[in-house]
């Protein structure tokens, strides 16, 4: 199984062995935006990004009822942090991560291994072929990776299949404003290449319409769809301070996230999170 580029994460694995704390605080365990509740009196520091990393993963799983399951698979599941911070504060969840990057599973399970082999499980997959049961995980987690899948509508229709029904899945993602997608296709000769060389290929095309439009499709229904864009936006902050960490990679890490920041606080590039129900029958 081939991993896609992703040098981000080439760049993120080799600084973490290379043990620079300050990297390790911001993005040793969630490798995703944060969320700051009053994003005007952010804490950009590297423990206010880790809270702020936490509370979004929080805020994902809520979307996906989290509270009432039993059993949750956690798609694209990076360094482990999402399974470890449900997993600590819910004594009866078990779960299992997924992710087509097998250096990032073995991180993964170190960061996890105090919870033992009988409540969490790694597993090397793709998010579009999960290698899990039919109707046999009560929620599905996504946090900030559907846009490296090969195809949204296979990760749903593959969401759906390995929920129960009743089960909810919930994902966060890089959403184009639909009214101005003219204006961001007019801005990507200019900074596609800039992105793509640290954060690799990902599709940003998918509207918040083309999701419902997706979510009927499969036979899923929305429960929630919230832009959540403001609060992420001290995430390029911490981003652009944390370049300094990243030796020769630096300059490319902070201009590829200076991009980001630009299209996000433009109105350009939303950050959502939607969350979708399998129906009972
Ligand atoms: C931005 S990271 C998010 C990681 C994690 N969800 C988190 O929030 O900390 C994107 C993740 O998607 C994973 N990924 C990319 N393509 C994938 C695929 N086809 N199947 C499963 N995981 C994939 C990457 O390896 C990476 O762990």
């Amino acid at each position: 199984m081939s991993s896609p580029a992703m040098p981000y994460f080439d760049i993120l694995l080799s600084r973490l062995a290379a043990t620079d704390s300050e990297l390790a605080r911001t993005l040793g365990r969630h490798v995703h935006w944060g969320y700051w509740a009053d994003p005007l009196r952010a804490d950009r520091s590297a423990a206010g990004y880790a809270q702020a990393a936490e509370a979004m993963t929080l805020r994902i799983a809520q979307a996906a009822q989290i509270a009432q399951a039993r059993t949750v698979l956690d798609v694209g599941c990076g360094f482990g942090g999402t399974l470890s911070c449900l997993l600590e504060r819910q004594p009866s969840l078990r779960g299992v991560g997924i992710n087509i990057d097998a250096r990032q599973l073995r991180r993964a399970a170190g960061l996890c291994a105090q919870l033992g082999p009988d409540r969490v499980a790694f597993v090397q997959g793709d998010g579009c072929r999960l290698p899990i049961a039919d109707a046999s995980v009560d929620a599905v987690l996504a946090v900030e990776c559907i846009f490296h899948f090969a195809s949204r509508l296979r990760f749903l229709l593959e969401a759906k299949r390995v929920l129960r029904p009743g089960g909810y899945v919930a994902i966060s993602d890089f959403v184009p404003f639909g009214p101005t997608i003219p204006v961001l296709a007019l801005l990507v000769p200019f900074f596609e290449r800039a992105v793509v060389q640290v954060y690799g290929r990902g599709n940003m095309g998918c509207t918040s319409l083309f999701y419902r439009l997706l979510a009927r499709q499969v036979g899923l229904r929305v429960v929630c769809d919230e832009d959540i864009t403001d609060n992420t936006l001290p995430t390029y902050d911490a981003l652009a301070r944390l370049s300094s960490h990243l030796g020769e990679h630096g300059p490319a890490f902070a201009c590829a996230s200076a991009w980001m920041g630009r299209l996000a606080k433009s109105g350009l590039l939303r950050y959502r999170i939607l969350a979708f129900q399998r129906p009972n029958s």
